[in-house]
């Protein structure tokens, strides 16, 4: 069951390498430059058409609909919209028949979701699943849909589930850019080839473990925590953020880190953690500064950095690395250490990992 981990989440964090390749098994073909996807191929013309995609979901999978609007519109150039479910369902949004909505659940039955969908559906609009449970009702509601493979997954902090969606997220905006000729063709096959790497990189983010419970035991007692990240990175710091309140109680908040400067940074003190994302592609200029603003003000500094990075070594307290890749598939690796400090810093509180207080795994309820 949990093989030779000591909590699922472990399991399911390590579980992402075979998870993504598993997800892009038979849609991803690198060396033909092809990507299948059966639930777009049949609908090219929807999504070709679209003035517009709105994405609706809930928790982490809001969060990776967040990467997605910045994958989207990078590559397939086409405007996107990202909504929690429970708010779009009671606005009167507007919603029109020419519009694609992508509707994110790992679980497949988060209701504020599946009210979103009746509603865009409703008012005409083409709606496609991605979900993680096969026959689910969202998968089962949704006009077509793309599965992530990531297996069960058991603990209710949701991990191998968010880069999964972002790995069905990234092949769509690819395949719909191919379609569009909004990314050439260089560019097209490098990023193929790049998304072919990135379980390999996993594995070596996974590498940094043992560094990441010293980083957890010296920020174990922190009572807030920032994460700042900027363009791809910025929804990664939500994210990383958001697992860290679920999972050891500590109240941590996710920032653009150009949005310091425009209020939070008036709560950083030398009792402050700081989580910074900080890989080389990606405004890493601009983060490096804002890395010194902390700096100057006692902030603690946890730099997430490509290998062999020195500019933030020599201003962090502590630096853990990634594989380098390109910028648009970053938050497949940036999130993995972000997961695992999480998860650290709960275990040494003596936490419920894998079942934290007040959650359940599917909200079925509004
Ligand atoms: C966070 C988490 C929740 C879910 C949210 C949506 O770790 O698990 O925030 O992401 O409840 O659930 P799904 O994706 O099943 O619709």
């Amino acid at each position: 069951e949990k093989n030779n981990f000591e909590h699922f989440m472990l399991k399911e964090i390590y579980e992402q390498p075979s998870a993504i390749r598993d997800t892009y098994r038979g849609r991803l073909h690198a060396e033909e430059g092809i990507i299948r996807m059966a639930g777009v191929d049949d609908n090219l013309e929807r999504f070709l058409n679209a003035k517009r995609i709105l994405i609706v979901a809930c928790g982490t999978s809001w969060h990776a609909g967040l990467v997605a609007e910045y994958i989207f519109e990078d590559l397939a150039r086409i405007p996107v919209e990202v909504e929690y479910a429970s708010e779009f369902r009671y606005r009167n949004p507007i919603i029109n028949s020419d519009d694609v909505v992508i509707a994110i659940s790992q679980s497949g039955e988060t209701a504020d979701t599946m009210a979103a969908i009746k509603l865009a559906k409703e008012k005409g609009a083409f709606v496609f699943g991605v979900c993680n449970v096969v026959g689910s009702s969202i998968s089962r509601e949704t006009n077509a849909g793309a599965y992530t493979h990531a297996g069960p997954e058991i603990g209710v902090a949701s991990t191998k589930a968010f880069t999964t969606q972002i790995t069905v997220l990234t092949l769509m905006a690819l395949k719909l850019a191919k379609a569009k000729g909004s990314i050439s063709n260089t560019d097209f096959h490098m990023h193929l080839q790049e998304l072919e790497t990135i379980p390999q990189k996993i594995e070596v983010a996974l590498q940094e473990n043992d560094h990441i419970k010293e980083v957890a035991f010296k920020y174990k007692d922190a009572r807030n925590c920032l994460y700042l990240g900027r363009g791809f990175n910025f929804p990664v710091a939500l994210e990383g953020a958001l697992k860290l309140k679920e999972i050891s109680y500590i109240h941590a908040e996710g920032y653009p880190a150009a949005e310091m400067k425009h209020g939070p940074i008036a709560l950083i003190d030398e009792e402050m953690p700081v989580v910074v994302i900080a890989t080389r592609k990606g405004h890493y200029e601009k983060v490096v500064s804002n890395i010194q603003e902390i700096k100057s003000r006692q902030g603690k500094i946890i730099g997430i950095v490509t290998e062999g990075d020195t500019s933030v070594r020599d201003l962090a307290d502590y630096v853990i690395e990634v594989p380098d890749t390109i910028e648009s598939l970053t938050p497949l690796l940036t999130t993995i250490p972000l997961q695992l400090l999480s998860y650290h810093i709960a275990v040494l509180l003596g936490k419920n990992v894998d079942q934290p207080r007040n959650l359940a795994k599917s909200v079925t309820v509004e």
